[in-house]
């Protein structure tokens, strides 16, 4: 996917990005870091179709995301935002199925093949035992679940997923993002991720995107792009790195 020089605001008056351009490379898991309000989910909702900006063009496959209809995106993108509300009596495995939507046809039923692409969402996110339960009686971080095996069972070519750990306990958070790297391995799902947690985000991410004040400040692969100088510059604190070994990269943080 390819960002060409967007703008966009939330009212004509302010801009939130302003003339950012970047790329996220297929195959590759790309974490997006920068502080609260820099614009990482405004950039993810345009990537998603969420909003349209007011100049410049998001690319998929070389063509402008505006001009896919909605089902033929949605059978190459999927999104997972922050904790959703669930209501009503609708089941587990009833809501991952719905991602099988843009893949149908109105009223279609699922046939053998959507129910085992269901099934392996299922699994993958560790769902099995939660199938038949109701979605609304879940915990938080099980549902996070949920909404990640609804994307999964989506099949799409690239996830975007903003904060998806967020309210999540330490487990629940290494969890998902196992479950993410998996699926990019043995899919090939190009995934586009938010995270506030710069360990993580160099550890699970193969690239970066750095965000400050609606524009890009630094992209590359991350363990090359994240230093202390850059944590300083775009969040304002003193970071040391502390160790790094066998792919993972701690750095300690202090104001
Ligand atoms: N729906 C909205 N209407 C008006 N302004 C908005 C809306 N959503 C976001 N903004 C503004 O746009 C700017 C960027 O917001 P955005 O949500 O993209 O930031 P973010 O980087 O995702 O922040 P966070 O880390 O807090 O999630 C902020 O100044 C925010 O106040
Ligand atoms: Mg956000």
């Amino acid at each position: 996917m390819k960002i060409e020089n967007i703008t966009f605001g939330y009212d004509k008056k302010k801009l939130v990005l302003d003339g950012v351009s970047c790329a996220f490379k297929k195959g590759r898991v790309t974490s997006i870091i920068g502080p609260n309000g820099c614009g990482k989910s405004t950039l993810l909702g345009l990537c998603s179709r969420l909003y349209k900006p007011f100049t410049g063009a998001v690319l998929l496959d070389g063509r402008n995301v505006a001009e896919y209809g909605g089902k033929e995106f949605a059978k190459k993108a999927a999104s997972v935002y922050q904790l959703n509300e669930i209501s009503g009596d609708i089941t587990v495995r009833a809501l991952v199925s719905y991602g099988r939507t843009p893949h149908k046809k109105m009223f279609e039923l699922l046939n053998d093949d959507d129910e085992k692409i269901v099934g392996y969402a299922i699994e993958k996110t560790g769902l099995k035992d939660f199938e038949t339960r109701r979605a609304a009686e879940l915990s938080g971080g099980e549902r996070q679940r949920v909404f990640l095996a609804m994307a999964l069972a989506q099949e799409p070519q690239i996830l975007f997923l903003d904060e998806p750990t967020s309210f999540l306990d330490i487990y629940y958070q290494l969890e998902i993002m196992e479950i993410v790297r998996a699926v990019n391995r043995e899919k090939g799902v190009t995934v586009v991720m938010v995270l506030h947690d710069i360990n993580q985000a160099v550890k699970y991410g193969d690239d970066v995107l750095v965000m400050k004040d609606g524009r890009i400040k630094a992209a590359g692969e991350a363990e090359k792009t994240v230093t202390p100088a850059l944590i300083k510059d775009v969040f304002g604190v003193d970071a040391e790195l502390v160790s790094r070994k066998n792919g993972e990269t701690f750095f300690a943080a202090s104001l």
